[in-house]
């Protein structure tokens, strides 16, 4: 386990879900991107507190959470003892035991935490690894095309700050839940660089999905509440296929 930004930030986490931007958009987006739970077998990839491995747990499936931060395993697995859903949380890296047997991978924000361009494709390889022939990898890197104004992501609970719209540079995230707030740096990667580090990684095929908002969502806050950002998203949602068979 490694010291992470991300140890003390599960209730970050957890209070940010419940916002209208993940509750009506992101996660609407992500679960409809996984498909139908039921029967699938799960590797949430960062899980952090756990919010996506319960949500797919709870649809049916069998679901193992990975994370490198021990205070985020730690309150999924708090979390997991208070409600049993039946999911595995694992600290750390992929154990061997865990290799090609997951029909998706599920990386929410997690690719923008790698610092250099072997990280980027050493993660993407180990979801690789962790995947069936034929399975997929879904996740969530920072949208190569995101807004530079830092407050157009204020009305969805925060701020992007960027420096140089190149790889690897930091993008400073500023993000805020009732009285929890705080900031994070992640990385910037281009499109080209985040196809070229799939391809190399092994996925044959990846489709860049367009996010969609719950009914409820578009309801309760209005179209225009969510034009800007589906117009230009912060976080582009890319569905990954690892080829069918093993070379
Ligand atoms: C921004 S949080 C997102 C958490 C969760 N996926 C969600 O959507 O709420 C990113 C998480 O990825 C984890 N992480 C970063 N790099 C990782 C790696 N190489 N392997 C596993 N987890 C990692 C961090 O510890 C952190 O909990």
């Amino acid at each position: 386990m490694v010291d992470s930004q991300f140890d003390d930030l599960a209730m970050l986490y957890e209070r940010f879900s419940e916002q209208p931007f993940r509750r009506e958009l992101e996660f609407p987006s992500v679960l409809e991107a996984v498909g139908e739970a039921a029967g699938l077998r799960v590797l949430d990839l960062g899980c952090g507190s756990g919010v996506y491995s319960r949500k797919l747990a709870r649809g049916g499936a069998e679901v193992t959470g990975l994370d490198v931060a021990g205070g985020m395993i730690d309150y999924a697995v708090r979390r997991e003892r208070e409600e049993p859903l039946g999911v595995g949380y694992v600290p750390g890296a992929l154990p061997p035991d865990l290799y090609e047997i997951f029909d998706v991978v599920l990386g929410v924000y997690v690719l923008p935490y790698v610092t250099t361009y072997e990280e980027l494709v050493d993660l993407c390889r180990s979801a690789v690894q962790a995947l069936r022939p034929g399975g997929r990898f879904v996740t969530l890197p920072i949208h190569p095309g995101f807004h530079r104004d830092p407050a157009y992501y204020a009305p969805y609970g925060f701020r992007l700050h960027a420096y140089e719209p190149e790889d690897g540079a930091a993008v400073v995230l500023n993000l805020w839940a009732g009285r929890y707030e705080a900031t994070i740096t992640a990385r910037y990667w281009t499109g080209q660089t985040l196809e070229r580090a799939l391809a190399e990684a092994g996925y044959t095929r990846v489709d860049w999905l367009p996010h969609v908002v719950s009914e409820h969502g578009a309801r309760e806050y209005g179209t225009g509440y969510w034009q800007p950002y589906l117009t230009v998203p912060h976080a582009a949602l890319l569905d990954c296929r690892k080829q069918e068979v093993n070379p």
